[in-house]
C-alpha cells in the first residue's frame, strides 16, 4: 500500500513537471543572440564572488584585470557545469534504463536529460563566445568523475545532483537581474534558473522518498558518498588555470583562494539553501562530516 501511494505521488509530480516543461522551455540556439557584442566595462561575475576577492593578489590587480579574471572564473564555472550535467545525464539514463518507459517518471527523466543537453550546449557556446578556453575540471578529477555512475545511487545520487544544481542556481539568481553584469551572462543565467526549478523539485522529492527506505549501514554509505561528491563539486568550480589569465601562477591563485575567507563564505552562501534541506533529510552526518567541513558548505555549523 505504502509503495503504491509513493509510486502514485511520484507519477503525479512527474506529470506536473512534464506539463510545465512543455509550456516553458528555451532553445538557446534561437533565444540567445550569440552575435550581439559584449558590453565594454560590464562584469561577468560580481567582484565579491571572485575566488580571490579580498586577498593580497586581488589588491594587486587593475580594474580591467579584475573583470578579466571574473570572465575566466565564470567560464570555468560554466564548463564545470557541463561536467556536472554530463555526469547527471549518465545517472538519469541509468534510471531510465531500469524504468518502465510508459511511466511519467521515466518520461520526465528523459525530458530533464533533454533540458541538460541544451544547457551544456549553451554553456559551451558561452565559454567560446567570451573567448575562454575549455576549463572544466582538472584532469584527475575528470577521470575520477567516471566512478560516480558506479558508486552513487538513491538519495546520494539525487543529493549530488541537487548540490550541483542549487549551488549554480544561487549564483545565477544573484547575477541574472544585476545591471552591472554582462547582458549575455544574465540571459544564460535566466534560462538556466528557469529550467532548473523543475529539476530541483524532481530531485528533492526523490531524496525524501529514497530516505524513507534507508536503514543502518546503507544510510551511512549514502551520507559518505554525498559528502565526498559535494566536496569535489565545490573544489572543482574554479579551475586553477584561470589565474594565468591575469598573470598569477595557477598554484598561487588556487592556494590563496582556498584560504580566502571571502571565498569560503561565498561557497557557504551558494550552498545555504540546499544544506538546510539535506540536513533535514538526514543526509548530512556520519563519516561524511570531515568532507563537509572541508567543502566550506557548512559554515560555522
Ligand atoms: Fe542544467
Ligand atoms: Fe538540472
Amino acid at each position: 500500500m505504502t509503495r503504491a501511494v509513493t509510486e502514485s505521488s511520484r507519477e503525479k509530480t512527474a506529470e506536473r513537471l512534464l506539463r510545465s516543461s512543455a509550456g516553458k522551455f528555451y532553445d538557446p540556439e534561437i533565444d540567445i543572440d550569440w552575435d550581439a557584442p559584449l558590453v565594454e566595462g560590464k562584469l561577468y561575475l560580481r567582484e565579491e564572488r571572485s575566488s580571490l576577492y579580498g586577498t593580497e593578489l586581488w589588491e594587486r590587480l587593475t580594474p580591467e584585470q579584475r573583470i578579466e579574471l571574473g570572465k575566466h572564473e565564470i567560464a570555468s564555472i560554466a564548463t564545470n557545469g557541463i561536467w556536472f550535467e554530463v555526469l547527471l545525464m549518465r545517472m538519469l539514463l541509468k534510471q531510465v534504463y531500469d524504468a518502465d518507459p510508459t511511466t511519467r517518471f521515466a518520461q520526465y527523466a528523459l525530458t530533464e536529460i533533454a533540458d541538460e543537453c541544451r544547457h551544456s550546449t549553451m554553456f559551451a557556446r558561452f565559454s567560446e563566445r567570451v573567448g575562454c578556453p575549455h576549463y572544466g575540471p582538472v584532469v584527475w578529477r575528470k577521470r575520477l568523475g567516471k566512478l560516480l555512475n558506479v558508486i552513487a545511487y538513491g538519495p546520494a545520487m539525487y543529493g549530488s545532483i541537487l548540490v550541483a544544481e542549487e549551488i549554480l542556481d544561487r549564483l545565477q539568481r544573484e547575477q541574472m537581474n544585476d545591471p552591472e553584469i554582462q547582458p549575455l551572462v544574465r540571459m544564460v543565467n535566466r534560462i538556466h534558473v528557469l529550467e532548473e526549478a523543475r529539476h530541483v523539485t524532481f530531485a528533492r522529492e526523490e531524496v525524501v522518498r529514497g530516505m524513507r527506505r534507508l536503514r543502518g549501514p546503507e544510510k551511512v554509505y549514502q551520507q559518505w558518498v554525498l559528502a565526498v561528491v559535494s566536496h569535489e563539486i565545490t573544489r572543482s568550480l574554479v579551475n586553477p588555470a584561470v589565474y594565468a589569465s591575469v598573470g598569477i601562477r595557477p598554484r598561487d591563485g588556487y592556494v590563496a583562494a582556498m584560504n580566502n575567507p571571502h571565498w569560503q563564505e561565498t561557497i557557504r552562501f551558494y550552498g545555504e539553501r540546499i544544506m538546510g534541506f539535506l540536513g533535514e533529510a538526514g543526509l548530512v552526518g556520519g563519516p561524511g562530516m570531515r568532507w563537509w567541513r572541508r567543502s566550506f558548505l557548512l559554515g560555522d555549523r
